[in-house]
């Protein structure tokens, strides 16, 4: 009842109704009590309707000020809404749950992760990753990695990751995989992980007009799905070239969701190259060897974005032999979780005298305050050596794991991060103190 009367915008006729119904109610109430009881006091009576007096008095004042209660009540409403969508773009990790463990080839599993909190989750930037943080049993701190997202939506309902299980390499006294061997022993349908928001800079711009070439090999393949699966939700016009290597079909991921996807999009264009096909996947592949700048020259234009992802190798011949081509390097982008071989080409190497030679760095968080000299390297090299552990994982500028906040000082970089990084913060596995003084909430 109180909505109806706070919904009449003039305060007049507020009051007004608001003072008709308390003294109808409170009328009738006293009336039939008084009715009730003894219809022949006229004391009684004299109070039943002094009550409806003092009922329509209250009736009005209500009027009055209801609009104003009702208001602050909807702002306090629209506030919990806001803060709720706020929600949804979380700041540090964010419980999620393994809702579909799907193994996808030999070698690459999927987990499809919903948030335990029920609440929405942001969509992102196809090509974007997701860092995950596991307590694995044997180690002192959690393992942090990043892992492309493989699938898209405008409004997603969950997040897939794709994981491909890294085996120690035959012969080599190299550790498997921790984090890739957990999440296909240990995670299943059902377990929580920890997540942080989707991050990364390698993502492709939907809407440009230029055809785009998306070249992987093996597990490289994850970004590129949510890339073709973009373009096709989003501008369907867009010419796509979907160009994948891997040795053969068991080790083939997605392949039917890739052609079903071209099925319904004919601007979707694919090539899959098996390097050792089997007897039996004769059908499943369009041509044999390794993917390489002359298939990508037989297949695609010049004029076009290529987005490579894949094995250093395999990124380095194409990006070689793309520009040899005349590709222009803007329009080459390329993602490796470990750092990119020809990175350093595009280095913008802080010089010593962009930086400072000794620094105080206060690590509020430890209670630690050191100081730091040039042959200390990084501010995350130096902070582990020192006995603190701030979280970190590509170790490269990319993942944006090690950001911390600055409240004092600044820092150089000593190559241009990858990861997004706000005002107030900084990547500490590239950084060195540029001023005399730091002060990071570690
Ligand atoms: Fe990945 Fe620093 S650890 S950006």
């Amino acid at each position: 009842m109180i909505e109806p009367i706070a919904a009449i915008k003039n305060p007049l006729l507020r009051a007004f109704t608001s003072a008709s119904l308390g003294f109808t109610i409170v009328t009738i109430i006293s009336g039939s009590i008084i009715g009730y009881i003894n219809p022949k006091d006229k004391s009684a009576l004299k109070y039943g309707i002094y009550s409806s007096l003092l009922a329509t008095v209250a009736g009005g004042i209500f009027g009055l000020t209801v609009a104003e209660k009702s208001n602050k009540l909807k702002l306090s409403l629209d506030k919990q809404q806001i803060d709720k969508s706020q929600n949804q773009i979380w700041k540090d990790w964010r419980n999620f749950i393994v809702v579909r463990k799907v193994k996808e080839s030999e070698e690459i599993t999927s987990f499809y992760l919903e948030p335990q909190d029920k609440y929405e989750i942001p969509n992102f930037q196809p090509g974007q990753f997701l860092t995950i943080k596991l307590d694995i049993p044997g180690q002192n701190k959690p393992v942090i990695r990043t892992y492309s997202l493989s699938d898209y939506s405008q409004y997603p309902q969950y997040y897939r990751l794709s994981i491909k299980r890294e085996l120690a390499p035959p012969g080599l006294s190299v550790m498997p995989g921790i984090a890739s061997n957990f999440m296909h022993n240990s995670i299943h349908e059902g377990s929580v992980i920890l997540a942080k928001p989707p991050n990364g800079k390698f993502v492709l711009n939907v809407q440009k007009k230029l055809p785009a070439v998306l070249i992987s090999n093996g597990v490289g393949i994850t970004p590129m799905i949510s890339m073709a699966k973009a373009t096709a939700q989003l501008n369907p016009q867009r010419e796509v070239y979907f160009v994948h290597g891997t040795r053969n079909g068991n080790y083939h991921a997605f392949r039917e969701e890739v052609l079903g996807l071209a099925g319904e999009n004919p601007n979707l264009k694919v090539h899959f190259r098996y390097s050792r096909p089997e007897l039996e996947d004769e059908g499943k592949y369009h041509s044999q060897g390794y993917v390489n700048s002359a298939l990508i020259q037989q297949l695609t234009t010049q004029n076009a974005e290529f987005f490579l992802c894949g094995s250093p190798n395999f990124m380095q011949s194409l990006r070689d032999g793309l520009q040899a081509w005349g590709v222009p390097a803007n329009q080459i982008y390329f993602e490796s979780f470990s750092k990119p071989i020809a990175a350093s080409s595009q280095k913008s190497v802080t010089t010593t005298d962009e930086s400072v030679t000794t620094a105080e760095i206060v690590f509020s968080k430890s209670g630690k305050t050191l100081t730091w000299t040039q042959e200390d390297g990084n501010i995350l090299e130096f902070a582990e050596n020192n006995g603190i552990n701030p979280p970190y994982s590509c170790r490269a500028g990319i993942c944006g794991t090690c950001t911390c906040q600055i409240t004092e000082g600044e820092v150089s970089y000593q190559e241009e991060p990858t990861a997004a990084v706000d005002e107030d913060s900084v990547l500490i596995c590239i950084s060195q103190p540029k001023t005399q003084r730091i002060v990071l909430d570690i």
